[in-house]
């Protein structure tokens, strides 16, 4: 078995077989289904991101293609080969966890040649190695240290560094960055991506930090509840989410509810709002209740410039104002909305004067910026 995996790693295009196809795969735990119907492929030397709540199957998943766990349905292909029954060891991974695992008792050197003693490489290639990629986690120097004596980050650059160290075709990567401050963890996320491109290696992330995928991704999944909802590069599930869920998921700002008309529309009390459906799959049917998706960021605070062909204008209050430093966010209410709340952000405060709480505003949107979707479909804002 181990040698039919070796001959479908094929590094040098021996075969142009995509690194990961995963068709139908599922996995129950007594009644739920931890992962449902899984199908996705990821092309050889791409970064992918798996996005969602917690509990969404994003480490179900991951041990589905690590083989940590077995699939109760579907196929998994690494690299072009069936992975039916062939276990963990023998799949071209490497794996960083949330909880590091790293031994205690070993120096950050130790820990980084431990993977290659278990393959039995050459012990006369081992130092050389272990050195070459102390250096690409920029740990030069600090090799004799034992974790303890490493702060976290550094402490993370030696599992990924131990992960990466037998040269794995596919790298899984499990919120390894979740425990950090902000700001080292903004570090570490260039970082990945740095060594990422380096070595050209696949790589399959779990976050549920939108800002994270978005960042580091050449391809981003949406998870909720088991199932893929979306599957695409970060841009469009940005600009087009498929999904009221990955909408809400993604921060869009404000969900308003009312009736789908043609169009597309939606008809919240008296007034019929233009917009666009991303996804014909989740499209409100006119007459059914739909959810529109507003991003605070497309909506325009004031009335100068012009109103775009079919875009919306409405008098609105403000019932809010919060200081974010580089942006200012505003709470709306929307009189002609039967009181809907809207936010709103202002993305350059220092050039505008600030309104305040009380005061009466206009605000306008674009067709293009008011997403419509099944309301039936919509998780609601406490999921
Ligand atoms: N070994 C297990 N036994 C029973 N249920 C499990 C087991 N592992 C996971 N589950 C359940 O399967 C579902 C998916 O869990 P999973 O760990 O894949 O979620 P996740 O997206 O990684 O969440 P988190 O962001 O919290 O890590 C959850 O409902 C979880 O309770
Ligand atoms: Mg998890």
């Amino acid at each position: 078995m181990a040698s039919t995996v070796v001959a479908a790693r094929g590094r040098a295009g021996e075969t142009s077989a995509p690194a990961v196809e995963a068709q139908g795969l599922a996995r129950r735990y007594g009644t739920v289904w931890a992962v449902h119907d899984a199908s996705f492929r990821l092309e050889r030397g791409q970064f992918l991101t798996i996005l969602g709540p917690s509990g969404s199957g994003k480490s179900t998943l991951l041990k589905l293609i690590a083989g940590f766990e077995r699939p109760d349905r579907g196929q998994l292909r690494l690299f072009g080969a069936n992975m039916d029954g062939v276990p963990a060891h023998r799949r071209p991974i490497g794996m960083v966890f949330q909880r590091l695992a790293l031994f205690p008792h070993m120096t950050a050197a130790g820990n980084i040649a431990f993977p290659l003693e278990m393959r039995r490489f050459d012990p006369r290639e081992i130092p050389a190695r272990v050195a070459r990629f102390l250096k690409l986690v920029r740990l030069e120097g600090l090799g004799d240290r034992r974790p303890h004596e490493l702060s976290g980050g550094q402490q993370q650059r030696v599992a990924i560094a131990r992960a990466l160290v037998f040269e794995p075709e596919l790298l899984l990567l499990d919120e390894p960055l979740a425990s950090l401050d902000v700001r080292l963890k903004e570090e570490m996320q260039l970082e990945f991506r740095r060594i990422q491109r380096e070595l050209g290696v696949t790589t399959i992330n779990v976050t549920h930090d939108q800002r994270e995928a978005l960042v580091l991704s050449d391809r981003v999944i949406v998870m909720a509840r088991g199932r893929i909802l979306q599957e695409g590069d970060p841009e469009t599930v940005w600009r087009n989410p498929a999904h009221p869920f990955v909408a809400r998921f993604l921060g869009v700002g404000t969900m308003l509810r009312g009736q789908a008309e043609p169009g597309p529309a939606i008809r919240i009390g008296d007034r019929l709002l233009p917009g666009r459906a991303p996804n014909p799959l989740t499209a409100p049917r006119p007459g059914q209740p739909a959810v529109a998706a507003l991003r605070a960021e497309r909506v325009r605070i004031g009335t100068t410039g012009a109103l775009t062909e079919n875009g919306t204008r409405l008098a609105a209050r403000v019932a809010d104002v919060v200081f974010e430093g580089e942006r200012v966010l505003y709470e709306l209410v929307v009189p002609e909305l039967g009181e809907a709340q809207l936010r709103a952000v202002d993305l350059d405060p220092g050039s505008h004067a600030r309104h305040r709480p009380g005061a009466e505003i206009t605000v306008s949107w674009s067709p293009d910026d008011l997403l419509l979707f099944d309301a039936s479909l919509d998780p609601g804002s406490d999921s």
